[in-house]
């Protein structure tokens, strides 16, 4: 496929054990992931699933140049990431945003919405104040959020409202790829349903793919095209979302799809 945004191949990650405290030493190494390969195209929002310690956030943190592999590739249109120079990499980061779990580690308690969201553009530094203005009421409005918000702290909103604009702060600056760790599942199921909803639309409108970490298959069944399930840190399976759902074919797999029928959510789609 010439078309893939982002391509995974054999990508690793060992953390060092080490032991003593004057004299610290290397004693070992605990797996984190192992031999990951997966490719993400354009629009596409891929899954990634696995039970606590699989090697989800692990996956993540590597695709966002914050762990280093111990082996194996990442290419971004085409470019290998990790030999890339400084400023292909800050290239990279305008061009991929996260939005974690809770809200409070994507805004700054101390800042009013409105710089919040304004924040990524300013980073930039090529955009005039004017048109970021005109980018930020766009965002915020994308969300669902009124304009007036703006003013307000993260302390004054909801969890579900400071989500959407952890939200509108990652897309405003036009990402090609959204990561996402656990991003909705600090919210109430209902929350949780605008907010996958919001974040589909703004997949169709503005044109991103994404990267979703989750536990929750009924999380995956409503947002993703494609699942990729990680077992201690290995890939066991990676296909279609609806080829997935309908027959599971690694026996860890129906387990999850299993425990997840236990626990249904509607789907949204
Ligand atoms: N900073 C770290 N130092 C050492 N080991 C780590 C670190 N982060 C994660 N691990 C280990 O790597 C494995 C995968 O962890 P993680 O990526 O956090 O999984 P998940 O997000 O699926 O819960 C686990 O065995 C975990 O203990
Ligand atoms: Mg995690």
């Amino acid at each position: 496929m010439n078309d893939a945004l982002l391509r995974v191949t054999g990508l690793s990650v060992h953390y060092p054990i080490v032991r003593g405290v004057l004299f610290q030493r290397t004693v070992g190494s605990t797996v984190g992931i192992e031999d990951v390969s997966f490719t993400v195209s354009r629009r596409e929002i891929v899954g990634v699933v696995g039970e606590s310690g699989s090697g989800k956030s692990t996956l993540l943190r590597t695709l966002l140049l914050i762990e280093r592999p111990s082996g194996g590739t990442v290419e971004y249109e085409g470019r290998s990431l990790f030999h890339a120079t400084p400023s292909e990499q800050n290239e990279y980061r305008r061009r991929a945003q996260v939005v974690f779990q809770n809200p409070r580690s994507s805004l700054d308690p101390a800042l009013r919405t409105e710089r919040s969201v304004t924040e990524p553009l300013a980073v930039r530094g090529d955009v005039p104040v004017r048109s970021a203005q005109g980018a930020v009421t766009r965002a915020l409005a994308e969300v669902g959020m009124e304009t007036t918000t703006g003013d307000r702290f993260p302390d004054q909103m909801s969890g579900g409202q400071q989500q959407r604009i952890a939200i509108a702060r990652a897309t405003v600056s036009a990402p090609q790829i959204l990561y996402a760790d656990e991003c909705v599942s600090a919210l109430d199921v209902s929350v949780q349903a605008r907010v996958i909803n919001l974040l589909l639309d703004l997949r169709d409108r503005l044109g991103f793919a994404m990267v979703f970490v989750t536990h929750d298959l009924g999380v995956v069944r409503a947002l993703c095209d494609t699942v990729l399930v990680l077992q201690r840190g290995r890939v066991v399976e990676y296909r279609p979302a609806a080829d997935f759902f309908s027959a599971p074919t690694h026996a860890y797999s129906r387990e999850l799809v299993d425990a997840a029928r236990a626990t249904e959510l509607e789907p949204h789609r």
